[in-house]
């Protein structure tokens, strides 16, 4: 195996994986969107995050068939892990929303390292061409994550406002 094919190989693997990390931000979101309607601004933009994971998982999903990859098998993975994220439901807690968003940042400064690797990756494996693709995915989690981090005093407020209610 050549180092070309070699990097191929790596780079395939990192569009499933990267699949699977944003089929569960997928399930994630849908599973806590309903606990963040006391919060209108975060409620609306996590809503719009949903249908944007939605679309980065189809752009990974198109890039995998380009390269011969089954797109069957992913499908099913998406419903089994939706299906898992979302049995982890729980009462919650006061501070529940504040923690989601704490998560939600560290998630997705983990999906813009990722992005980052997979452009490396598509370099190495002479699919240069997939670039412009994983680049804007990669602009949407850093504007997602700019976003939370820069409204996340607003949130504080809007809890210490909720508990005094
Ligand atoms: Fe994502």
């Amino acid at each position: 195996m050549n180092d070309v094919k070699r990097a191929m190989d790596v780079y395939l693997n990192g569009l499933r994986n990267q699949h699977a990390v944003e089929t569960q931000a997928i399930g994630t979101i849908q599973n806590e969107l309903p606990r963040m309607e006391a919060y209108p601004d975060l409620h609306a933009k996590m809503k719009a995050d949903h249908e944007r994971s939605v679309t980065q998982a189809a752009r990974l999903d198109d890039l995998l068939a380009k390269h011969g990859s089954k797109k069957s098998l992913l499908k099913e993975a998406v419903t089994g892990t939706v299906a898992t994220v979302a049995g982890f439901a729980h009462a919650a807690a006061g501070d529940e929303v504040l923690k989601n968003v704490l998560a939600a940042i560290g998630f997705k400064a983990y999906e813009i390292s990722s992005y980052k690797v997979l452009i490396t990756l598509a370099d190495a494996s002479g699919a240069s061409d997939d670039k412009s693709v994983l680049e804007q995915s990669m602009k949407e989690e850093q504007e997602m994550g700019d976003w939370l981090g820069s409204h996340l005093p607003s949130f504080v407020q809007g809890y210490l406002a909720q508990k005094s209610a």
